[in-house]
């Protein structure tokens, strides 16, 4: 056969593979998602993320270290509240000594230079399992946005290096960055989680965190007001291309694999970094898969990582962070 291009010859080996290659991941690809809870000892397997923890703050010193040992730049903190100090206005976010403001110092003294990313939203800390505070069976933009500029000054000034709101209120990355600039944090960063849906994919999240939205009567059984709506791209454009102007330093995608078409878009459409968060739904359905032995657990996890970073990411925050990069 008289072929004169055969592309073929790019796939040969593994080595030319390596060569042409056009996606690399490496530690610094990622964010890594940590679960903390109060009390001594604790490394507490979430039934629903098999082989992810949630630590008590000795642990969490622990784990930060190994992180750093392996090449991990940054983490992103969330917070197990105890349900007696959940109310409806998210009191306890702002408290100067709660569990997310030890967690940081925590943190920053374990591994100076690990970059702190924080959680901000109110649901960990809602009686309701709302971002946000709830007022005649809605929750409340405006009173919410000032909470979570306040809980972002006190992430800020316990040591958080970046602030990231995961909450979806209109208008917040602009009073965040006012508030945080009124206080001379300029240097404090913002990753907005600009373009985050109304996924069925957090359940195991809302499991590890117990923090889904409660059944009860005129509370809103979703979170389908604020997040966005799986049926729309354009509206996630919108989003990014406003938090950005609002001050965003980082625009963020979620969830991932299900959402690249996004994720390319948004990486054409701004010039901030894009993170994509992977988020526990993904996660749960590898581990189940590979545990039933129906996928190949580490294949699958290399592939849909790469195909994350070849979409358009710029960051990964992954629960499979740790496991990746021992397999680099
Ligand atoms: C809090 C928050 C959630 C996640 C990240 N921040 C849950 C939610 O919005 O209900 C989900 C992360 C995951 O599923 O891994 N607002």
């Amino acid at each position: 056969m008289n072929i004169l291009r055969r592309n073929r010859r790019l796939r040969v080996n593994e080595t030319i593979r390596a060569l042409v290659r056009e996606t690399t991941i490496t530690p610094n690809d990622f964010i890594v998602p940590l679960f903390v809870v109060e009390g001594l000892g604790i490394r507490a397997e979430i039934p629903s993320m098999p082989n992810y923890y949630r630590y008590s703050l000795d642990y969490l010193a622990q784990e930060v270290k190994e992180l750093w040992s392996l090449g991990i730049k940054s983490v992103l903190l969330f917070v197990k509240v105890p349900d007696h100090l959940k109310d409806n206005e998210g009191t306890e976010a702002i408290n100067p000594d709660g569990l997310m403001q030890r967690a940081i110092k925590t943190v920053k003294e374990a591994t100076p230079d690990m970059l702190v990313m924080t959680d901000v939203a109110l649901d960990p800390y809602s009686i309701y399992g709302h971002d946000g505070i709830i007022k005649n069976g809605v929750v409340e933009n405006d009173t919410t946005v000032s909470i979570l500029a306040q809980m972002s000054l006190s992430h800020v000034r316990a040591g958080a290096d970046w602030v990231a709101p995961s909450d979806m209120m209109d208008g917040r990355i602009e009073q965040i960055r006012l508030f945080l600039d009124k206080y001379n944090y300029t240097n404090a960063g913002i990753m907005a989680y600009s373009a985050k849906y109304a996924s069925a994919l957090y359940g195991p999240f809302r499991d590890a965190l117990d923090s889904a939205p409660v059944d009860e009567q005129d509370i809103p059984k979703d979170k389908k007001t604020y997040q966005m709506d799986y049926a729309n791209r354009l509206e996630a454009i919108k989003e990014v291309i406003m938090d950005v102007e609002e001050g965003a330093d980082m625009v963020m995608v979620k969830p991932g694999i299900v959402y690249l078409d996004v994720v390319r878009e948004v990486k054409n459409a701004v010039n901030v970094p894009v993170s994509v968060y992977q988020v526990s739904g993904e996660y749960a359905m590898i581990k189940a898969a590979a545990q039933n032995g129906w996928l190949d657990h580490d294949a699958i996890m290399l592939e849909q990582i790469y195909a994350i970073k070849r979409a358009g990411a710029d960051l990964i925050a992954s629960y499979f962070a740790k496991d990746v990069v021992k397999l680099l």
